[in-house]
């Protein structure tokens, strides 16, 4: 059920997340798909909705710091200089777990990762439901995230309660995902820029492929259903282009099926806004191939070539 987010909706939804519903909301990243995060059957409706195997957790949001002693416990220094400085928005911390989040929201792990979004409809669900709201981005398991109602419709349609229409998310790509101990440690380059954490509290290691994994970070994921490999158009000959789509990031090609150019300034945080939109674009198309073009990696630039290695794998 799509409904255009407003107070009388998002007390609806509120009330269904109470009752231990599933329902898809805005946040400035990407839409979620949201269930109580106090209630075992509620989240494992998640994993069913997603087809999401049991072994990937779920992100606890937040709307109050209030909201956060609930579901974490021993919460270091270093988290609460950057919740003042980052929260709300879009980076998400890995804390230690209270005992009143059911491991089913963990996959088992005695960690719990917890964020406070930004967007006004999320935070507005969040205070009306009175209760943290674990939600995966709202989409079919490893396929393409969701920055608008429709694409949630298009993924999930009646497997949710109530998707809550807030139109086109802000920012476009998911939160960065960080842990604190033993070291900081960057599990997920995401819409915050690894650069900013670092000048709040100092150097974060930035290769998790070692001992503490994210158990979510598959190597194939946000994967749109057409083949899609790293290429700079300057290096496809033109007899590869006819049946393929191109997606630049500050310039176009030609001799492409379809071309979308991601940010025609070179801005990372616009090309963060198109990314997925663009990708579904494309691959609604139906052609053989998307020819992506690789991005700097710094800022955005990190997230933005980190879902394209994954959806390229
Ligand atoms: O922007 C976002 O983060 C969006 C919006 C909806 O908030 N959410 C999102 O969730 O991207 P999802 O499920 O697509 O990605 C969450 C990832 C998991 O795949 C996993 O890698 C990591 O978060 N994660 C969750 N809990 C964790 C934990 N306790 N330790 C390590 N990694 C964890
Ligand atoms: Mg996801």
């Amino acid at each position: 059920m799509l409904v255009p987010a407003d107070e009388t909706s998002i007390r609806d939804a509120a009330a269904l997340l109470r009752g231990g519903g599933l329902v898809a909301f805005p946040t400035e990243t990407v839409y979620g798909l949201g269930a109580s995060a106090l209630d075992a059957r509620a989240a494992a409706r998640i994993f069913e909705a997603k087809r999401r195997p049991s072994f990937d957790p779920l992100i606890v949001h937040i709307a109050s710091v209030e909201m956060l002693a609930v579901v974490a416990r021993d919460v270091p220094d270093s988290a609460r200089v950057l919740m003042e400085r980052f929260w709300p928005g879009p980076l998400t911390i890995v804390l230690r777990r209270s005992g009143a989040v059911p491991l089913v929201v963990t996959a088992g792990l005695q960690t719990v990762a917890v964020r406070m979004p930004s967007h006004p409809v999320a935070r507005a669900l969040l205070r009306e439901a009175g209760l943290p709201v674990a939600a995966p981005s709202a989409n079919e398991f490893g396929s393409l995230s969701s920055t608008r109602a429709e694409h949630v419709v298009a993924s999930l349609g009646d497997r949710v309660d109530c998707i809550l229409d807030g139109g086109p998310t802000t920012i476009g790509i998911e939160s960065t995902i960080l842990q604190l101990e033993p070291v900081p440690l960057l599990l997920r380059p995401g819409a915050l820029p690894v650069e900013e954490i670092e000048a709040a509290i100092g150097p974060v290691e930035r290769d998790a492929t070692g001992a503490s994994p994210s158990p979510g970070r598959v190597a194939h994921h946000y994967a749109p259903g057409t083949p899609l490999r790293i290429a700079d158009s300057a290096n496809v000959p033109l007899e590869e282009r006819a049946d393929a789509a191109y997606l630049g990031f500050a310039t176009g090609a030609c001799g492409y099926a379809a071309v979308r150019v991601l940010a025609p300034g070179g801005d990372p945080s616009e090309a963060a806004v198109h990314f997925f939109e663009y990708l579904h674009e494309l691959d609604a198309l139906g052609l053989s191939r998307i020819d992506a073009a690789p991005v700097a990696e710094v800022g955005l630039g990190l997230a933005i070539m980190d879902r394209l290695r994954r959806a390229a794998a």
